[in-house]
């Protein structure tokens, strides 16, 4: 494939003929990157290996000669002979050779090849291929090595960016990501995550091998210690250079871990079992944040690595629904997303502990988790639902040491800007693209009133800024839209404010907020429209039982009725007044739902719902429902494409500023399968019938693709529905649970941005 374009380099010469040497030469070979390649070596039998095995044209002992005539030398030697290899082979340059190394410290080995190149040192691209595996030698060669692996190249102000491009190139083209960063940062970035890692398996071993019966021990060793210190099967010799050549970034890292020890150390002699949580929870969650950042996912699929396979985590899935079929059978869904973010924000506040069951383990509420984390709570679990918070009490929470990251949430970063404007301290709030498109100034504009300073970005949008210290008084704010999340903030705000902080909202939205502050012993007065909190009082913890989330039910009740011969039980959905405009909408069309067992759960009304395929038809939506049903119209729209007349929509711009745009994402999709409609700027109108089957960008929008998903179950072709990764920001489990009631649903791997 190779043959036909012209190599990158014309002689390629590589010093030291080990596994990373090695590997370049067969990448080089297998990939035509050079006419011509040659070695440098003191040793005759590896120069003999190398041309056996057919990595190289030409050898060398003289590093002067084998480097003569090449115009790109790349030196594998390890990094303590590095300034006498470089001394060695500089006499054979020729002017126009581009240098560059593998060596996995960087500032030592610059100044020894300033000192060794002299005016070549301009040519000299450092650079750091991280990969490696536990053999060595040539024979160990690898033309895969490379491949997905990063490299990093450590540019100083005097190399030619001319070369560093090049270099750049040849590594791309073996299949490794490339990155640049400054060659201190690089140091002590290798210091922390690579050196120090070693440097304690070492250690470890060492120290447990010193001791009288260290056979004893080794024999009873299981697996934690056979993962925590296979490292220490590592070369060294080479360990031993990157010790000394790295030696005060080590240092620095190692006196860092010091101070952790100590602490886990005073914890346990003091049976400090809070401290000792802490650490420990903390550093699950991090090592899960730190899982999904590497693979550019998601908490979910990072917290779940082990049981999936490499190839679900890093992708952002394609859902296949097949035409046909119907819906049966009882089926909970996960928590609901509202009370699950309120949970853990009441419940941190609060003093004591609470136990709060149903948590919804999706990536949204596990933002607000994070957060909460971040600023010094400790959290048990979620395990199977369960979290167990730690309250602080209102002024307990700790200045985070980085930004917060609300992932998609626009509920945490809504709810957390009026929290945080009472605080002590500084913080910062930034999201995912989707969330870093959504305004903020309707939460910033009433708490700047009520004294808060925060700094939103470009047109209003994420980061926000929230400067702590500031003090907030009561306000009386008059609601400008039917928006719980602004109520909420300023609500939250109130906690902190002086005297009384009251909202009045245009119609009334989910009023989760204030139940939950009742329930924490806050009495939120209302009085109509008007919802007031007086500022200063402390929450009291309480267990807390989060019901199954009537948003995530509505995608079954609407599958349900569109699917001729269906019948399905959801059991234990929160059917709070102020969220069942889905189900009042759907009866006005002619579904078939009831609700049954109707209880009281810790304040929120539950039910059971049943619901039964029926014939629907098109309505006119009453105006008062919208904001009762807000995050179902994307369900909604399928069950007016599968009902007899058409349904229109209006007073709903809300909808354009919700994940997506959701009229207009809405309107595409259906628009793919066929269906007859007519956009407006504040709603849709849509023509139901028969329709085909296509394919659907969600636009990363969860509810959007678990919408077309179900709309599958009335096409007569099969649906494709692309970016569905965030369908596990509020349903995680979704494709499981609806093909375990019927749904012919396939999710195929895709590495397409969310
Ligand atoms: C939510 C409020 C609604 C809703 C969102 C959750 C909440 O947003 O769309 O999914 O938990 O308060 P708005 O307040 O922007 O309407």
């Amino acid at each position: 494939m190779s043959a036909h374009r012209p190599p990158l380099f014309q002689r390629v010469a590589i010093i030291g003929l080990g596994l990373i040497g090695g590997s370049l030469a067969a990448a080089i070979r297998e990939q035509g990157l050079a006419r011509t390649v040659v070695a440098g070596s003191r040793s005759t039998r590896t120069l003999e290996q190398g041309l056996a095995l057919g990595l190289i044209d030409e050898g060398s002992q003289d590093l002067a000669v084998a480097v003569r005539g090449a115009d790109l030398v790349f030196v594998a030697t390890p990094v303590s002979s590095m300034g006498a290899v470089l001394k060695a082979l500089r006499p054979g340059l020729a002017e126009r050779a581009i240098v560059t190394d593998g060596g996995s410290v960087k500032g030592a080995v610059i100044a020894e090849a300033r000192r060794a190149l002299g005016d070549h040192f301009p040519r000299f691209v450092p650079g750091h291929p991280i990969a490696g595996k536990e053999k060595s030698g040539v024979e160990a060669a690898d033309a895969g090595l490379y491949r997905q692996h990063r490299v990093i190249l450590t540019p100083t102000p005097d190399t030619d960016p001319g070369a560093t491009a090049r270099v750049n190139a040849l590594w791309a083209a073996v299949g490794a990501e490339v990155l640049e960063m400054a060659p201190d940062h690089h140091d002590r970035v290798l210091a922390e995550t690579s050196h120090l890692p070693h440097l304690l398996a070492f250690s470890l071993v060492d120290t447990l091998a010193r001791q009288g019966d260290s056979t004893e021990i080794f024999r009873y060793a299981a697996g934690g210690f056979r993962d925590f210190t296979r490292i220490a099967s590592s070369d060294p010799v080479m360990w031993h250079d990157i010790f000394r050549e790295n030696r005060d970034a080590v240092l620095e890292a190692l006196a860092l871990f010091r101070d952790g020890i100590d602490r886990f150390q005073n914890a346990i002699e003091h049976n400090d079992d809070e401290a000792l949580m802490g650490v420990m929870t903390r550093a699950n969650a991090a090592r899960a944040h730190f899982l999904a950042m590497n693979e550019r996912t998601s908490y979910t699929r990072a917290r779940h690595s082990d049981d999936e396979t490499g190839m679900t985590q890093q992708s952002n899935p394609t859902f296949l629904a097949r035409p046909g079929g119907r819906l049966n059978g009882r089926l909970r869904v996960p928590g609901d997303k509202s009370m699950s973010h309120r949970a853990i924000m009441l419940a941190s506040l609060a003093e004591g502990t609470t136990t709060v069951e149903g948590f919804l383990e999706g990536e949204d509420a596990l933002a607000t988790l994070q957060a909460f984390r971040d600023m010094g709570v400790l959290i048990e679990g979620p395990h199977h639902g369960q979290v167990i918070v730690h309250g602080v009490g209102l002024h307990g929470l700790k200045a985070p040491s980085k930004p917060l990251y609300m992932g998609n949430s626009g509920t945490s970063m809504r709810l957390l800007t009026g929290l945080l404007a009472g605080q002590a301290f500084d913080t910062e709030l930034t999201g995912d693209e989707s969330l870093s498109k959504r305004p903020m100034e309707r939460v910033a504009g009433p708490l700047r009133e009520m004294g808060a300073r925060i700094d939103t970005g470009e047109g209003g949008r994420p980061p926000v800024r929230i400067h702590g210290g500031q003090t907030l008084k009561g306000i009386h704010y008059p609601l400008p839209m039917a928006s719980a999340q602004v109520k909420s903030a300023v609500l939250l705000a109130g906690l902190y404010a002086e005297g009384d902080t009251s909202v009045t909202e245009p119609a009334p939205t989910r009023d989760h907020t204030e139940r939950m502050l009742g329930g924490f012993g806050v009495p939120v007065r209302r009085d109509g429209a008007t919802s007031t909190v007086t500022g200063g009082t402390p929450l009291a913890a309480g267990p807390l039982d989060v019901p199954a989330d009537i948003s995530s039910a509505a995608f079954f009740l609407v599958g349900a009725s569109i699917a001729e011969g269906s019948e399905l039980t959801l059991p234990h959905v929160g059917v709070n007044p102020t969220r069942t405009g889905v189900i009042d909408i759907l009866k006005l069309m002619g579904a078939d739902i009831r609700l049954e067992n109707p209880r009281d759960s810790g304040g929120e009304p539950v039910a059971d719902l049943v619901v039964r395929s029926a014939p629907l038809k098109g309505i006119e939506i009453p105006r008062e429902l919208v904001p009762l049903a807000i995050d179902e119209f994307p369900a909604i729209f399928i069950a007016a494409a599968c009902a007899q007349g058409e349904t229109v929509l209006r007073g709903a711009e809300e909808l354009r500023v919700k994940e997506s745009d959701r009229i207009q994402v809405m309107a595409d999709g259906l628009a793919a399968l066929g269906v007859e409609h007519e956009v407006y700027e504040d709603g849709i109108r849509i023509v139901g019938g028969p329709f085909g089957g296509g394919e659907v960008d969600s636009h990363g929008d969860h509810r959007i693709a678990m919408s077309f998903a179900m709309a599958a179950l009335r096409a007569s072709a099969p649906i494709t529905i692309r970016r569905c990764a965030n369908v596990a920001t509020s349903f995680p489990g979704f494709a499981d649970l609806a093909r375990g009631a019927g749904l012919d649903l396939e999710v195929h791997a895709s590495k397409e941005n969310a």
